[in-house]
């Protein structure tokens, strides 16, 4: 074919336009990538901040959309499984009281909320009114690392409030008061600290990075790299692992940017106990993050959360296991962090930032999943629900089967059974019972790694069942 002379200049004119076009474009992106570099260099900062400034107010001065989302987690709003009405949990699910029965859970136990309400919420429940609880509970519900540094510089530890928190006598400041603010009951520590988690907890006031600053994990991550659980989803503990490991893995050092946005969670959203007379927050990774290896640390070393007010056996309960629930799923696995989920970017105008508005991802579908997933809003939802009603419905059957056994046992004492005669059973029901709770007390109703959360549940009826036939077999009933 043969183009007329207008055809011919036509085409001209379009290469000519295009390749200016193009010009300009690579121009701009030019002067944007620049000025991007230049933003994440220097912070121009409309207030002083540093190791010492807690309140969020004026790191907000510099920062003001992260503050303002930041803000929002006073916000409630309720999903079917989640969001952020803090219902009593016992009324919903009256098995809970048979469950905890003797421990302080049996008393006040609710859904969680925003970020906003955690330290409000904590002096408030009844189970820090009502029983007596150390200061180690501040370590998840409060900004602190100020607290634990002044009363590490009060107990001697070298150097000043304003050293850079990740030099060697910050850590040593932090560790130290750590260690004291654990142990004095809760009336006196709370006095210590005033806001819920803040910037400082999670920021770098000099270059904004995402740092660790709750000394639970950075012990309890150590511990994790030294144990030989596979952890394909955490790849810097895996080449540290390879290396000398003369020194020990510090998330702080080691970990990549992408681990830091599950690991700053992780700092709170995990299983815990209070170790030994000194109440020190202890995360049981010392065998591996699954249900089974924590079970076997806390078999080592001996420890219960109580003994049951019904059947007598000592109980372990489980608390909010996000992060190693995550560990086991699909998502981690693929490299997706809790902020991609949780912390999603926003756009206003021009400027993109961290929706630091940390809460449900069904309440934000688009800027959540469906960068990833491209269906409709209704499906993505609908894949979770799905995924959460068929947990819900194994974790029915599992509580059912743990008060089961709770009340063969009961019965079985009642009828003078003695505790050596019912030893097994009692081993049965802490295995049983620690893996219902864990996936009740696991805050996504199985989302965060369906398939495992099935297996636990399975093997939590089977052992509930098993109990229930070996005191069966003692011929009581
Ligand atoms: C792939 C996306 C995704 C990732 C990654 C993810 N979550 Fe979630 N998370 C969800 C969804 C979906 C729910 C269910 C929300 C609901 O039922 O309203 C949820 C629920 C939760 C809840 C309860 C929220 C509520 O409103 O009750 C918490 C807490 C939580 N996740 C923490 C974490 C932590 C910590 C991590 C990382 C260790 C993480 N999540 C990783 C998607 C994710
Ligand atoms: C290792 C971190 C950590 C420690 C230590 C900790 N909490 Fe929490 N707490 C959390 C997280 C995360 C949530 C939100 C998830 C949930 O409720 O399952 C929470 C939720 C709560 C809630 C609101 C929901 C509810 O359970 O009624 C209360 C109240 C609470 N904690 C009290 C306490 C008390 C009392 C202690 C000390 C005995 C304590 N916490 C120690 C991390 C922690
Ligand atoms: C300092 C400890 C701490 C850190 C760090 C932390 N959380 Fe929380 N988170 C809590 C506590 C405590 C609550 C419950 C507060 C309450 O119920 O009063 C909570 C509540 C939540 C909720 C429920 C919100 C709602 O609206 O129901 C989600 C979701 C959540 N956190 C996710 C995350 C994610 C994702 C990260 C990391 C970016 C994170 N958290 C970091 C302690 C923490
Ligand atoms: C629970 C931990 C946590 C708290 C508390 C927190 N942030 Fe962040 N922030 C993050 C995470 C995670 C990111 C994403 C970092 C990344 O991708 O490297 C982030 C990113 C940022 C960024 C980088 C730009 C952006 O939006 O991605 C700024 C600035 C920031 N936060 C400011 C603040 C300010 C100001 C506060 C207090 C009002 C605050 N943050 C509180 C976890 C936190
Ligand atoms: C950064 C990308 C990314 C984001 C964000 C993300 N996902 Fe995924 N999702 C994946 C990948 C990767 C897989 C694994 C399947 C694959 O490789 O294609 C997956 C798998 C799933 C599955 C199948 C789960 C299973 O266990 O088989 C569901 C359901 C799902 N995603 C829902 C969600 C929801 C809901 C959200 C938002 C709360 C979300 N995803 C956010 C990347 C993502």
């Amino acid at each position: 074919m043969r183009l007329s002379r207008s055809g011919r200049a036509a085409l001209w004119f379009v290469a000519i336009f295009s390749a200016l076009a193009t010009a300009g474009v690579l121009a701009l992106y030019d002067n944007v990538s620049t000025r991007k570099h230049e933003a994440a260099t220097s912070i121009v900062r409309l207030a002083p901040i540093d190791e010492t400034t807690i309140d969020p107010k004026e790191w907000g001065k510099t920062f003001p959309r992260q503050y303002d989302s930041y803000s929002r987690t006073v916000d409630i709003e309720r999903t079917k499984y989640g969001g952020s009405e803090n219902v009593q949990k016992l009324d919903d699910d009256p098995l809970l009281r048979t469950i905890f029965a003797g421990y302080a859970f049996s008393i006040d136990y609710r859904e969680e909320r925003g970020h906003a309400y955690m330290l409000s919420d904590q002096r408030e429940t009844e189970r820090v009114t009502k029983k007596k609880q150390p200061g180690a509970c501040l370590h998840c519900h409060a900004s602190n690392v100020v607290a634990y540094r002044e009363a590490g510089l009060a107990a001697g530890a070298p150097g000043k409030l304003t050293d850079a928190l990740l030099s060697k006598d910050g850590i040593t400041q932090l560790m130290t008061g750590f260690e004291k603010v654990c142990a004095i009951p809760y009336d006196e520590a709370t006095k210590l600290v005033s806001h819920p988690v803040s910037c400082l907890d999670c920021h770098d006031p000099e270059s904004m990075a995402v740092r660790i600053t709750k000394p639970g994990f950075l012990n309890g991550i150590r511990a994790l790299a030294r144990s030989d659980d596979p952890v394909p989803h955490l790849p810097s503990i895996e080449r540290w692992r390879q290396g000398s490991k003369a020194a020990d893995y510090d998330p702080n050092v080691d970990a990549s940017r992408q681990e830091m946005r599950s690991m700053v969670c992780g700092q709170c959203h995990v299983e815990y106990y209070f170790k030994g007379d000194g109440k020190l927050v202890t995360f049981p990774w010392h065998n591996g993050l699954k249900v089974e290896q924590m079970e076997r640390y806390y078999d080592e070393v001996g420890f219960a959360d109580w003994t049951h007010a019904k059947s007598g056996a000592k109980v372990l309960k489980a608390q909010h296991p996000e992060f190693e629930l995550w560990s086991q799923g699909i998502h981690a696995r693929s490299g997706v962090s809790c902020a991609d989920c949780h912390m999603p970017y926003k756009r206003e105008g021009a400027q993109k930032f961290s929706d630091h508005h940390v809460n449900s991802p069904l309440l934000h579908v688009a800027r959540s999943c469906q960068t990833c997933h491209p269906y409709s809003d209704e499906e993505v939802v609908s894949r979770v629900t799905t995924i959460q009603e068929r947990t819900k419905k194994l974790l029915d059957a599992a509580e059912r089967a743990t008060v089961d056994l709770i009340d063969a046992l009961e019965k079985a004492k009642a009828a003078g059974r003695t505790d050596t005669e019912l030893a097994a059973a009692f081993d049965l029901q802490r295995k049983a019972q620690w893996r219902t709770d864990f996936v009740a007390a696991e805050n996504s109703m199985g989302f965060h790694a369906p398939q495992e959360a099935a297996r636990i549940l399975g093997e939590a009826i089977d052992y509930a069942r098993q109990g229930q036939i070996a005191v069966l077999a003692l011929g009581t009933n």
